[in-house]
């Protein structure tokens, strides 16, 4: 405990001299900077080399201390926030002028996130300002859900990447849009929508996958990949090739496979949330193995599975576009 201390105590030095500290949640790692100041989060944009049309989720230890720098809270919001946070969600909320138009990319709302990671959640409650953070990967590669990963990646961009061990979560947090009086699901994640509904007690709309214009401005398609093609099932086991190296991402019991097939298990025993917590490392562990091609399949369109399919199909996506 003392050693971990030792590495918070870092992360607030670092953060408070507006340098950039990776952070562990539950969801994937973040790349986090003091969001209040614009120097720092433009060096969030930089070190990911994203564009800056797309908007950062800042996250706070509650949402009590995010009405700080934020109009109206619905009491939608409030509900769902006492039930699911902290945990894997984002809220869109109407923003005021504390936040400036470089974290939410010019839009007058802004995603606030309460993460549920221990280290994550003494390192807000220690910081007298919140953290802007996307995930900690270069724009369009997968997110990271292991320190291992952000070191890989970024580990010589920055100075500290916080360890708080392997997400537990493994995707993304689900984004709400609460800022208009009708609710939307604009990025499905790791809180499942059933549990939205069922909290709220009616259907959510929620924005499919092959939107063409998305409304979180990052949801391209196109992101994900595993660094070569990536098709989506059904596998036609007898058209395979058998003479290339190609990659076998699937989802309950081993196949039996052939020589030259190269197979990632999501979950043998067919649990979602074991198959969110392994999709990311999956995904990387191809980007590694130089296939040719990796073949998935669609996992059951219910609970975490909707937000693994909505990546897959995202890593299937061929760039068409800059
Ligand atoms: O689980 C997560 O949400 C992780 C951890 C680190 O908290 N963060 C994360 O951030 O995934 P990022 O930047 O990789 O993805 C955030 C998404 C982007 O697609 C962005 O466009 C969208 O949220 N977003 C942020 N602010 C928004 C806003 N005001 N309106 C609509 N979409 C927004
Ligand atoms: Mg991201």
């Amino acid at each position: 405990m003392a050693i971990l201390d030792t590495q918070v105590f870092k992360a607030i030095e670092y953060l408070e001299q507006g340098e950039l500290v990776a952070i562990p949640t539950e969801t994937v790692y973040g790349l986090a900077a003091n969001a209040f100041n614009e120097n720092a989060v433009a060096n969030i944009f930089k070190v990911k080399n994203r564009p800056s049309f797309d908007p950062l989720i800042v996250h706070s230890s509650s949402l009590n201390k995010a009405v700080d720098f934020t109009q109206t809270i619905s009491d939608e919001t409030w509900k769902l926030a006492e039930a699911f946070c902290p945990g894997p969600i984002t809220f869109i909320i109407k923003k005021n002028s504390k936040i400036s138009d470089l974290v939410t990319a010019g839009h007058d709302t802004v995603g606030i996130r309460i993460p549920r990671h221990p280290l994550t959640q003494l390192l807000l409650e220690s910081l007298d300002f919140p953290l802007a953070a996307p995930s900690a990967n270069p724009f369009g590669f997968v997110s990271p859900t292991t320190a291992q990963h952000v070191e890989d990646q970024l580990g010589n961009k920055i100075p500290l990447i916080l360890d708080g061990g392997p997400a537990t979560v493994g995707v993304e947090s689900t984004i709400v849009d609460t800022s208009e009086a009708e609710i939307k699901i604009l990025r499905l994640g790791g809180l499942a929508l059933e549990e939205i509904e069922e909290t709220l007690n009616r259907k959510i709309d929620h924005i499919q996958t092959s939107s063409s214009s998305p409304k979180a401005p990052g949801m391209l398609t196109s992101h994900y990949s595993p660094g070569c093609p990536l098709i989506l099932g059904p596998i036609k086991w007898d058209e395979l090739e058998k003479n290339e190296p190609i990659g076998l991402l699937y989802f309950g019991g081993k196949p039996k496979v052939l020589n030259n097939i190269v197979p990632f298990g999501l979950s043998e025993s067919s649990l979602l949330e074991e198959a969110a917590q392994n999709l990311f490392k999956g995904l990387r562990f191809f980007a590694n193995q130089k296939v040719s091609k990796v073949y998935a399949e669609k996992l059951p369109e219910i609970g975490l599975g909707r937000a693994i399919n909505d990546r897959l199909i995202r890593a299937a996506t061929k760039i068409t576009s800059a």
